[in-house]
């Protein structure tokens, strides 16, 4: 999610399950080509596994974006196919693309024949006036047969005239059944549903019909909920049992990184939720949200915060 799945972000919720899937932010391929790579690319080895996700729509482009992916390390090449922004769409990709199934395939299969690594399609179940049943159906079709190895469906249209990005992940009503329907037509092909779920059990509930599941706002808000991911999800014991366990295991990391100059705050802005519900959580982030932009702030900043917090087992935090 752009601005906010960024790399320390990544490298805090792998700290919270060791099995769920994370993705990067999308970034296009003319970023990959031409930007500086090492910053928009450069991950920390403990985010395994870890998507790559990339907009663009030029197959060439694609398939060399995907290569460099590839040799930077990520696990899985992911084409946007749902991003609705106006920047996105002047350049023909993102969400329009919809309405161009031809145009996906290609890049399915032009990315394909680049990286040995999966490549993976996120959708949207259609765009605008477009009917569900046949957009989604020919979006789908047209990139199983380019060799897509898994499509992630968010469950809603996205309404290209009108709505604002945040709009449309919130007005066009959520249609699972849509995606459910998508699983029965395909039924050999791993597809994974998105949108609006807001817990685990709501998470359980869709593995009845689908192969997986993706979290976007609830995994960044809530991040606490990522803690019980691993023991009901996978019946595995979670990476750690205490958010205060996760952030005593990422001080190495944040004092690494203030050692190369990035500032507190880029990391510990995304520990906002992480306490939410806890009693504490708002001296918490109050603390955080003051301290950790002050010029030269170091981790006693987060060690102060977490003070101010009731120690909780992890499962008493996901009850
Ligand atoms: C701040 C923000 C940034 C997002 N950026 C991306 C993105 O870069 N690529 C993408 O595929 N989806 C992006 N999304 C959409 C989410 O991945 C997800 O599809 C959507 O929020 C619906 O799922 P949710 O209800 O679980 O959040 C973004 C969402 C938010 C809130």
């Amino acid at each position: 999610m752009m601005d906010w799945t960024d790399r320390h972000c990544r490298v805090f919720h792998r700290l919270l399950t060791r099995r769920a899937r994370l993705y990067t932010e999308m970034l296009t391929t003319g970023a990959v080509l031409h930007g500086d790579r090492q910053r928009l690319l450069g991950f920390d080895a403990v985010e395994h596994p870890v998507a790559l996700q990339l907009g663009g729509s030029d197959p060439r482009d694609l398939a060399a974006a995907a290569k460099i992916g590839e040799d930077f390390g990520y696990d899985e090449i992911n084409l946007n196919v749902g991003c609705p922004s106006d920047r996105v769409k002047d350049g023909r990709f993102g969400a329009c693309l919809m309405a161009e199934p031809a145009l996906v395939a290609e890049g399915v299969d032009a990315m394909k024949r680049a990286v040995r690594l999966p490549v993976t399609v996120k959708c949207r179940i259609g765009i605008d006036d477009q009917d569900p049943e046949a957009a989604l159906d020919a979006l789908a079709r047209g990139a199983v047969a380019a060799g897509a190895d898994a499509l992630i469906v968010h469950a809603r249209k996205a309404w290209l005239n009108g709505l604002s990005p945040k709009e449309n992940r919130n007005i066009p009503p959520l249609d699972y059944d849509r995606v459910y329907r998508l699983k029965a037509a395909l039924p050999e092909q791993p597809i994974v549903i998105n949108g609006g779920i807001a817990s685990l059990d709501e998470a359980r509930r869709h593995l009845d019909h689908v192969d997986g599941v993706m979290l976007g706002r609830a995994a960044y808000q809530e991040p606490w909920r990522l803690l019980m991911a691993d023991p009901e999800l996978f019946g595995e014991a979670p990476p750690h049992a205490t958010m205060q366990e996760v952030f005593e295991a990422m001080m190495p990391y944040i004092e690494r990184e203030l050692a190369r100059g990035v500032r507190l705050h880029s990391i510990t802005r995304h520990f906002v939720g992480a306490f939410h519900g806890v009693p504490g959580a708002r001296a918490f982030r109050r603390h955080l949200a003051e301290n950790g932009v002050k010029p030269g702030a170091g981790v006693d900043v987060l060690r102060e915060a977490m003070a101010l917090v009731e120690h909780r087992k992890a499962v008493l935090l996901a009850a």
